[in-house]
């Protein structure tokens, strides 16, 4: 008899569309078949979810999201239970967050950390680790991929900007190509530190501090100069790369011709890249829009979609950080004369909420003509897997892949504002007011367990399994 059983949705995936039946077994699909077929395996415990008119996909995988990451001297609001809460609501059935590499925490037992914490949630989950040095001895830092390669943890976080993470180019070098050598793939936030640091002194002595600036801190330039970097080290060593959070129109272009020039590069944006424009960094609330890399131009924003069409961006998440606008305000200086908060772009610090609004905002994609529901799962779902090593566990809809997947119901109208989200109650702005998601997963379900079902959150703590992940070579 079957654990679970979806029956008669409309079954999409990366590549097909059909009507089926899907049957779980063990936590696995068991059976993928005609509509109706496998009513003779329904028992008494087996448990039916009617999926009549509804789209049934593979759940969502975020690699790219930031849970009790210490920032800017502070750290954001969730939590991991309440992170896998809100993603479940929002289609999400696996998630990956970045280990707090610093000075006094090595890699390795910063993986360890996060491994922990992230074991409170309820979805399945993994771990990338950052690097911010190569260390001073070549055997270490070999010993150091391997086992982390061994662990099933082979994707690495680097960051070109922000003094304390930041790492040297000759280090970046170093690990690229033990990583190539042992089966990792290394990451990059990619910005000029230089560019940007060169920006703010300039923007701050012209007295240009409004939240409207922050984009000029960091013009596409900033962006630009060091994915060109990266990609000119991937070209010499032969070394994959992965390119976190790409915001303009300039690298998607410059990913676009490496990969014509055989450069093994694989790159993502993030919903809000495709969604939000520098003008929502105008006004008193352009400091809720506050990110890295900033907000851009519509052409920017165009080129995103351009590039998810075109396979140059094969993935979109979330870069999901949240901070309630109060922590954001918490070291603006006040106007001695009026008692306003002064707006300083170099003051607050950067991140937004992605993790639930994710399916909605490439479901806009869809509505609006952008991308098929395909290619929705495909970016959502089965390429992260693929990126990052757990492909065909997950990321896919077929027998013997673990039974995560969301029904999807084409008529439900979602507002991603508040209201309708599941993050703490001091999160006390929207960002998405006015956008609507036609569509909206009514029920997530993780190894045939069901997270998420007629509004509630079913999941339960600690419920969650570790990824071993593992690279193709
Ligand atoms: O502004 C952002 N994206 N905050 C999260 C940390 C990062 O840069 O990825
Ligand atoms: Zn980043």
């Amino acid at each position: 008899m079957l654990d679970l059983i979806v029956r008669g949705g409309t079954v999409v995936t990366a590549s097909e569309t059909f009507r089926a039946d899907i049957g779980v077994t063990d936590e696995k699909i068991s059976h993928i078949a005609a509509a109706g077929s496998l009513d003779g395996l329904v028992g008494d415990t087996t448990k039916v979810i009617e999926a009549e008119g509804k789209y049934v996909m593979p759940g969502l995988i975020e690699p790219h999201m930031h849970v009790k990451a210490p920032f800017s001297n502070t750290i954001d609001m969730l939590d991991f239970y309440t992170a896998s809460k809100c993603a479940a609501f929002g289609g999400v059935t696996s998630f990956m967050d970045f280990s707090t590499t610093t000075k006094d925490t090595p890699v390795l037992k910063a993986v360890e950390e996060r491994i922990g914490e992230m074991a409170e949630g309820a979805l399945d989950y993994s771990v990338h680790a950052k690097f911010i040095t190569a260390g001073n001895d070549p055997d270490e830092l070999r010993n150091t991929v391997k086992t982390l390669v061994e662990k099933g943890v082979p994707t690495f976080k680097m960051f070109t900007i922000y003094p304390g993470v930041m790492i040297q180019d000759a280090d970046i070098l170093r690990i690229m190509e033990v990583a190539k050598e042992e089966g990792a793939l290394c990451g990059f936030h990619a910005e000029s530190n230089d560019i940007a640091q060169f920006m703010t002194q300039k923007l701050v002595s012209e007295g240009k501090t409004g939240w409207e600036y922050f984009n000029q801190a960091k013009p596409n330039a900033c962006e630009a100069e060091a994915v060109n970097r990266i990609l000119t080290f991937a070209g010499l060593l032969d070394a994959p790369v992965y390119f976190y959070h790409l915001s303009a129109k300039e690298s998607v272009n410059l990913v676009r011709e490496a990969k014509k020039r055989g450069v093994r590069v694989q790159a993502e944006t993030c919903g809000h890249y495709l969604t939000l424009t520098e003008a929502n960094n105008k006004g008193v609330d352009g400091i809720n829009y506050l990110m890295s890399p900033p907000l851009r131009s519509e052409e920017d924003r165009k080129a995103m979609w351009e590039g998810i069409k075109d396979g140059t961006l094969s993935l979109v998440t979330s870069d999901n950080e949240v901070f309630s606008r109060k922590i954001k305000e918490k070291d603006l200086e006040i106007d001695g004369d009026t008692g306003e908060k002064i707006p300083c772009f170099t003051t607050p610090v950067n991140g937004i909420p992605g993790l639930e609004e994710r399916f909605g905002l490439l479901m806009i994609g869809v509505n609006n003509g952008d991308i098929s529901l395909n290619k929705l799962v495909e970016v959502g779902s089965t390429n992260p897997a693929k990126v990052f090593g757990c492909y065909p566990q997950k990321g896919c809809l077929a027998v013997g892949s673990d039974a995560d997947l969301i029904v999807v119901d084409p008529e439900k109208n979602v507002p991603l504002v508040r209201e309708n989200l599941h993050y703490p109650d001091e999160l006390d702005y929207n960002l998405y007011e006015g956008f609507v998601s036609r569509g909206w997963p009514v029920c997530t379900v993780r190894r045939g367990e069901v997270l998420v079902e007629n509004g509630e959150f079913k999941g339960k703590r600690n419920s969650g399994r570790l990824l071993r992940r593992r690279l193709k070579r």
